[in-house]
């Protein structure tokens, strides 16, 4: 078993399947009031660079929930912040706590702190992935719409770091992937080639909206500038308005079509406030699903196996 949860790529479906299974499980079980223990006595560094409300609530919500204990350090309070290297900065965290959760911007920093840990590093969004967010998502679709292998799952937006995490998603778990996005924002070549020569079925590039989600089972969406992008929001606002989910768009799509954001949602933006209001319970019941499935991976980076986990 990989250490790490950097990236979706890395790890089989066997093990993804488990994780998204187990989230389903403790929701269940969270849901009937049933607390647990299996986490007591450990403790897990959460290491932030950008802001967050979700992904930093709900791994600390989680990591309480199953017994344990959580300490939240803000990169820029770090010694990171005067240079100290990433490397002694693993090293030491990984003397104090048993696991550590990073957001930040490049994807070479989450490499970087993983091989130096000897405890797990779990990826909580760099520019490139959003791993996590997208195992909640799949666990999401899972739930409402049953076998994701039959699903046609359409990204609409920025081809940006959640693009990337579902492309991946889609060679290892076998659905048909569309992304829908304007010149110049098309996901990383390189993990697009990738996952192409790994999957089953197909994950193609569009620009016409339209044609891309006549069909389509699922629409996700997210802002059209990250965290970090902030100086072309402007910009984007332009190029990106033809690809605004909005009720126009979304007649096109299947009555019974599901519409996820992984939030924060700009309103009248990617989405307009009627569209997202309308889908607000499967929106919602997406960012409650992080805390579950973030407690199934905990479990399982930080005991080893969460089939042996599973009741
Ligand atoms: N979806 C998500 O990662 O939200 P936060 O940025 O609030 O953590
Ligand atoms: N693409 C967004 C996702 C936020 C959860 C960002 O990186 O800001």
């Amino acid at each position: 078993m990989n250490k790490d949860l950097l990236r979706l790529a890395d790890h089989h479906r066997s093990e993804l399947s488990a994780l998204i299974a187990r989230g389903i499980e403790l929701k269940r079980q969270h849901h009937l009031g049933v607390r647990q223990a299996r986490l007591a006595g450990k403790i897990i560094g959460l290491l932030f660079e950008k802001p967050s409300t979700r992904t930093r609530l709900s791994f600390e919500a989680a990591m309480y929930g199953l017994g344990g204990q959580v300490v939240f350090l803000s990169a820029r309070d770090t010694q990171l912040a005067r240079s100290e290297p990433l490397k002694d900065t693993a090293r030491v965290m990984s003397r104090y706590v048993d696991g550590m959760v990073v957001r930040t911007f490049g994807q070479e920093v989450v490499d970087e702190l993983a091989r130096y840990a000897s405890v797990p590093v779990i990826n909580a969004l760099t520019d490139l992935h959003h791993p996590c967010q997208i195992l909640s998502d799949m666990m999401t679709v899972i739930e409402q719409k049953g076998d994701i292998e039959t699903l046609h799952i359409v990204w609409l937006g920025d081809g940006h770091n959640m693009a990337n995490s579902w492309i991946e998603a889609a060679a290892v778990f076998g659905f048909r992937l569309s992304v829908v996005c304007p010149r110049g924002y098309e996901p990383d070549p390189a993990i697009l080639a990738a996952s192409r020569a790994k999957a089953a079925t197909p994950i193609e590039l569009y620009r016409d909206p339209f044609e891309a989600i006549s069909d389509a089972d699922v629409i996700n969406v997210d802002v059209w500038a990250s965290m970090g992008q902030e100086d072309e929001q402007q910009k984007r606002l332009a190029t990106f308005m033809p690809y605004q989910l909005n009720e126009g768009l979304l007649r096109h799509a299947p009555a019974d079509v599901m519409v996820l954001h992984c939030l924060p949602a700009h309103r009248d933006e990617e989405i307009t406030d009627e569209v997202l209001e309308s889908h607000q319970e499967t929106i919602f019941t997406q960012a409650e699903n992080k805390m579950h499935v973030h407690q199934a991976i905990l479990e399982h980076f930080l005991t080893g196996n969460v089939a042996n986990s599973n009741p």
